[in-house]
């Protein structure tokens, strides 16, 4: 039987309301089109997926690894905003002839992940693993998946690209000043939320050997 990765249900008003209220970050966007196109984005995608919230993601880097104890996607996604935006700041400040377009890096880096509702989705893990002969498994990863969406509602390529490029598809291209930020703090954040004892101790362990990660506690 064949498969088709498009819309399970339409795109609501309550859905593109709903990914903006989880991810406020999405009103620091300047251009008001750039900032629509992206609620866009991931409304479409959830609306290909049985998740109706980023929130309902599991918080976890690819299925399986790296994974964090507690929490949901979003806090991925809000953290890696945020950490772009930090690094671009940084480096802008101490050397002013450096120049880095903010409104695309925030629109990739929340996009970055826009394809995971495909890749997490229950129901295409189950198919995929039932035969992977047919179907590939996965048959895109998030990232690829991702690229397509941007394309789909009207994101530039800058954005599509950091989609695509923020991952291990990112080694075989050439990635854009604001996609190596976007990898950066994608994978940093990971490395981060290991070192400080977030992740579970397996995926810790396959995220770096390298790492002796803290164990958590309070104050
Ligand atoms: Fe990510």
């Amino acid at each position: 039987m064949r498969h088709f990765c498009g819309l399970r249900r339409p795109v609501t008003q309550a859905m593109r309301d709903g990914v903006a209220e989880d991810f406020p970050e999405i009103a620091w966007i300047d251009d008001a089109e750039l900032r629509n196109r992206t609620i866009e984005a991931w409304s479409h995608s959830l609306c290909c997926s049985s998740f109706t919230s980023m929130t309902e993601i599991p918080p976890e880097g690819n299925p399986g690894a790296p994974v964090l104890r507690r929490g949901t996607q979003a806090d991925h996604l809000r953290g890696v905003v945020r950490l772009a935006i930090r690094m671009a700041d940084e480096i802008t400040t101490s050397y002013p002839e450096a120049r880095v377009d903010r409104d695309i890096l925030l629109a990739g880096a929340i996009c970055h992940d826009v394809g995971k509702p495909f890749e997490f989705d229950p129901a295409n893990r189950e198919r995929w693993a039932a035969d992977p002969s047919v179907t590939g498994q996965p048959t895109f990863r998030h990232s690829v998946f991702g690229m397509h969406v941007c394309l789909l509602v009207g994101l530039p390529d800058e954005v599509a690209h950091i989609a695509l490029g923020h991952s291990m598809e990112g080694q075989f291209i050439g990635v854009s000043t604001e996609c190596m930020i976007v990898r950066q703090a994608d994978h940093g954040w990971w490395f981060l939320a290991g070192a400080v004892g977030l992740l579970t101790p397996e995926s810790t362990a396959a995220l770096s050997p390298m790492l002796r990660a803290r164990p958590t506690g309070m104050r």
